[in-house]
């Protein structure tokens, strides 16, 4: 019956339908098609490893909060943070929840030896402690399959970041370098460059330090860290060395990249949040509405 129908259909219209079936499979698979032909692009990019101490503050969630929204515009990107908390907070893990980001979540406190000041054997700096474990724990993640290739930048969580520096610190082969605006006690804290070479820096602070860069003023190939083992930071260095600390173990200056036009860009700056002042409710005359149970 159906092959008898078949063979009484006038030519033509076969012809049509044929060509009327194309179009619409064409059609209908074109975006598969298109995706088989251009594969994502970010999916070849180096992942950016940031690496981000915190700890319990009023402006914590603000600087976060703002900090999480400059990463959502970042491809392949992996945040590390690690919480200076005995245990991870809900704060904390709500944001890096909601921010839909690609994160590792880890927490450890600092043990700040009692009496410490910052003359002498300047234990005091920020992040020792958890910028060591996320290196361990990236290091073991880089062993593993899930490990991709990629640069690790030190990242405090009140800076301001460009987006433009993430494109530059993708072309890192070993360390970069690049200026930082507002830091040591200059308008921009950068390195010196002469053909093409890092040849010193303009730095007033402390300018004898090895290496007289912001934490926020290099980033390393991930690879570094599982050639040099060793590498970490220490509460042994005076306050001020802990970008020299970890950048001896894995570069010279001779083989610092200049990024960022020749370091004459400033994308990234070393602002700091102003500690927030409340009033005490006990000074209020009139009570005020609890607000507790409201996150800040
Ligand atoms: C400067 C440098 O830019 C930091 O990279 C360095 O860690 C710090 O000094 C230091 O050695 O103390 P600064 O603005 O003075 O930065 O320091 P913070 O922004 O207060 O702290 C740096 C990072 O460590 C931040 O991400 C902060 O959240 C975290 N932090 C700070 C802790 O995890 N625990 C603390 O008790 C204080
Ligand atoms: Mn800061």
């Amino acid at each position: 019956m159906h092959l008898f129908n078949l063979k009484i259909i006038k030519k033509q219209y076969l012809a049509l339908g044929m060509l009327v079936f194309v179009v619409l499979f064409l059609f209908n698979s074109k975006p598969a098609f298109q995706c088989q032909l251009t594969p994502d692009s970010s999916a070849y990019l180096p992942t950016i490893y940031g690496i981000t101490p915190t700890y319990a503050r009023l402006a914590q969630k603000a600087d976060l909060t703002r900090l999480s929204q400059t990463l959502m515009l970042v491809k392949n990107f992996h945040w590390i943070v690690i919480e200076d908390s005995a245990s991870k907070t809900k704060l904390v893990e709500n944001l890096l929840k909601e921010s839909n980001l690609k994160y590792t979540h880890l927490n450890v406190k600092t043990d700040k030896p009692k009496g410490s000041s910052n003359h002498g054997n300047g234990s005091t700096a920020s992040g020792v402690e958890q910028r060591n474990m996320a290196l361990d724990w990236l290091r073991g993640h880089l062993r593993s399959p899930e490990g991709t290739p990629g640069v690790v930048f030190f990242m405090d969580d009140d800076n301001t970041y460009a987006l433009k520096i993430f494109d530059e610190m993708r072309k890192i082969k070993r360390v970069g370098v690049w200026p930082v605006g507002i830091v040591g006690g200059m308008r921009v804290e950068m390195p010196l460059v002469t053909d093409g070479k890092v040849s010193g820096y303009n730095a007033v602070w402390k300018p004898y330090r090895p290496f007289p860069i912001d934490m926020a003023g290099f980033a390393i190939n991930a690879t570094l860290f599982l050639d040099f083992p060793e590498a970490k930071f220490s509460r042994k260095v005076q306050s001020g060395f802990q970008e020299s600390e970890i950048l001896k173990y894995v570069v010279t200056q001779q083989e610092l990249e200049p990024l960022a036009e020749n370091c004459t860009k400033v994308y990234v700056w070393h602002t700091r949040t102003q500690k927030p002042s409340i009033i005490s409710p006990k000074k209020l005359k009139k009570p005020l509405v609890p607000d507790n149970h409201i996150e800040v």
